[in-house]
């Protein structure tokens, strides 16, 4: 299927590594110059370096932290004064905080609560705030925000994980009515659980610890969860859904919610 993505221009948050990764070298696969944005420059600039070195594309690197207005202002000002990335056809909004402790996020501090929802929720319209009028209006502008099912299901232990998911899947619907006047489309996906680096060495610890092989551990966990596919998204089947809505032939889907989840928010009971 002809895309019709080559030459466009994307800015990815927490592109870094993991899902914002994958989804810059989705894109990038299609021939879109891709801005990517995470906190770490050094992490940027390798990630940056491969995907040139794989896809021939332009990439920039933008060191910036989505919960400071100021930063994500100076990421943008940055960009506005190159020549490839003065315009941005596609904002993925992808950062989010690793939810990196199974202990109830019930007693976290306020700043720690604050974090979630400033990166997560706030971090999306911040972005979007901040780039508008870099979108061009001729209708192939799209925002696309990255949530995860403990917006759409009660997954322990997502509490803040959850209501900052809840919160932006919320905002796409509100922001495609609001940016429909300027042909620029807003959707939302809504993943399950993915494999990424970091859930890899998740599942390893937990298959070292109970001494069983790591795919029995994901098939019963797939099982315990109720995703009925029976495993985790591959990272690259993100990416795929991302590119998709992206791209010309998905010009028709605007203010979506749409679960990528192996069927996880189904909410499957019984045998
Ligand atoms: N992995 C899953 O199973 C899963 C499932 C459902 C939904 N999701 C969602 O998908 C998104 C990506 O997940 P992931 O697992 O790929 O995450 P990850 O591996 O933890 O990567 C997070 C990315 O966000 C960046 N980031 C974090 N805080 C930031 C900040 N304040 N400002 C700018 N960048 C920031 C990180 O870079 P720096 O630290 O350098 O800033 C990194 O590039 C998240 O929103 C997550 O909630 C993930």
């Amino acid at each position: 299927m002809e895309l019709g993505l080559k030459g466009r221009t994307a800015l990815i948050t927490g592109a870094s590594q993991g899902i914002g990764y994958a989804i810059a070298s989705g894109l990038a696969k299609e021939g879109v110059n891709v801005a990517l944005l995470a906190r770490n420059r050094e992490k940027l600039e390798a990630a940056a370096a491969k995907l040139t070195d794989e896809h021939g594309i332009a990439v920039e690197c933008v060191s910036a932290d989505i919960s400071c207005a100021e930063s994500v202002q100076s990421a943008v000002e940055t960009l506005r004064a190159t020549a490839t990335f003065k315009s941005l056809n596609i904002i993925v909004h992808n950062a989010g905080v690793p939810a990196t402790s199974p202990e109830s996020q019930l007693h976290w501090d306020d700043p720690a609560w604050r974090e979630v929802i400033e990166v997560k929720a706030l971090g999306g319209l911040r972005l979007v705030r901040a780039v508008l009028t870099m979108i061009p209006t001729d209708g192939s502008g799209r925002v696309i925000n990255v949530t995860g099912a403990t917006g759409a299901a009660v997954l322990k232990p997502g509490l803040l994980h959850g209501a900052a998911n809840a919160a932006l899947i919320q905002a796409t619907g509100y922001l495609a009515a609001e940016l429909a006047a300027q042909s620029i489309n807003v959707n939302a996906i809504i993943p399950g659980l993915v494999g990424t680096e970091n859930r890899r060495k998740w599942l390893q610890g937990i298959a070292q610890t109970v001494a069983k092989p790591a795919e029995d551990v994901l098939t019963g966990l797939s099982k315990e969860l109720g995703i009925v596919t029976g495993r985790w998204a591959e990272m690259s089947e993100i990416a795929d859904l991302v590119t998709f809505l992206a791209s010309d032939r998905a010009s028709y889907i605007n203010g979506a919610k749409i679960p990528i989840d192996g069927g996880l928010t189904l909410n499957m009971r019984g045998r």
